[in-house]
């Protein structure tokens, strides 16, 4: 089948990478353009398009689309090779825009294409041809896939996405509204782009631990799990960018555990999950008091970050 052709060439990839070279300095290099100079590639990790996302009015909607942004950033949605990897919707779709740089060993063919269709081709499915196709920008470009209310098309989508072609697990329906309610609420309406450094990083990682701790309070606990899976994540990006300062990793490694023991917590005891989830929201405001100071000599800085990219640490 089509699909596995291509993960066992991404698997043959990235084993070979692994002997080859050091793990690159951040992981979003390796789905980087390989030629693209030094100072884009800079501009690329400490910036991002700006998101074109409309907050709905109702706080219902907002919710969903809370669990789905959330979602969006976290591997481990995808299954298989892909998570292994890393990537998750925001690498292929930066910010829910397309990503022009994108390059990923069996999966994509010109810089910015992807081999994903084939929920949406099912006619093309077994045929054993590989067919990358450009990364949409979901905000900008016309939906090719119906978003309009009521019509199960999109959820239908996400769904093979990530169950047929990433090889993921079936998402709680939860997860999957959110993504789909997220995904709803891109529109054209944006422009420019923002920052990518500490505050908008440990914005990412309190939202995805406040889902959690509002579907951990509804009882939802396969989605609280996968929630807090996000915020862990999250944090692993935060943790990268302090790469040789032993004392911020230190902070972030026992956040880490923390979110980890509220993972098993969640499944034996619910309320206590939901009062831990509001504790470790306050400890970790804490920690970003002195996170903050270690912030202009780490790797969010842009001077910091060129210095280290070196053709080696690059690839
Ligand atoms: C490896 C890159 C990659 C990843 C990861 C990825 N996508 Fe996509 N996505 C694409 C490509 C390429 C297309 C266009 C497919 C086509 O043209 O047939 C696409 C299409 C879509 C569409 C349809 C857009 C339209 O025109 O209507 C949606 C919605 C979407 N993706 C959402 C997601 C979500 C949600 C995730 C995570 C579960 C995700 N994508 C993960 C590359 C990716």
């Amino acid at each position: 089948m089509d699909r596995r052709r291509t993960f066992a060439a991404l698997a043959l990839a990235l084993a070979a990478g692994a002997a080859a070279a050091p793990a690159p300095v951040l992981r979003e290099l390796r789905w980087i353009t390989p030629t693209l100079p030094r100072a884009e590639v800079v501009g690329v990790l400490t910036t991002a398009p700006g998101e074109c996302l409309t907050p709905p009015a109702d706080a219902a909607t907002r919710a969903q689309v809370a669990v789905g942004r959330a979602m969006f950033s976290a591997p481990l949605l995808l299954g298989g090779q892909a998570a292994r990897a890393g990537l998750s919707c925001a690498a292929c779709h930066r910010g829910g825009r397309g990503n022009p740089h994108f390059v990923f060993p069996g999966v994509s063919g010109a810089p910015g294409t992807a081999d994903v269709t084939s929920s949406l081709f099912s006619s093309r499915r077994g045929d054993g041809v590989a067919n990358p196709r450009p990364i949409p920008d979901l905000a900008g470009d016309p939906p090719r896939v119906s978003r309009a209310p009521g019509d199960p098309a999109l959820r239908q989508f996400i769904r093979g996405l990530i169950v047929e072609e990433f090889d993921g697990l079936e998402p709680p329906p939860r997860i999957l509204d959110g993504l789909v309610a997220y995904v709803r609420a891109l529109g054209p309406a944006c422009n420019g782009s923002v920052a990518r450094d500490l505050a908008s990083d440990a914005e990412s990682v309190d939202a995805a631990a406040a889902a959690a701790g509002s579907a951990v309070a509804e009882g939802d606990i396969a989605s609280a799990h996968l929630l807090l899976a996000a915020a862990r994540s999250a944090l692993g990006r935060i943790d990268e960018r302090f790469a040789g300062n032993a004392d911020s990793r230190r902070r972030l490694a026992r956040r880490d555990a923390g979110l980890r023991q509220l993972q098993a917590l969640a499944a034996s005891d619910a309320r206590a999950a939901q009062a831990g989830v509001a504790r470790w929201r306050g400890d970790f405001q804490g920690d970003l008091k002195s996170l903050r100071a270690g912030e202009p000599a780490s790797l969010y800085a842009p001077a910091v970050l060129g210095r280290h990219l070196t053709p080696t640490a690059v690839r």
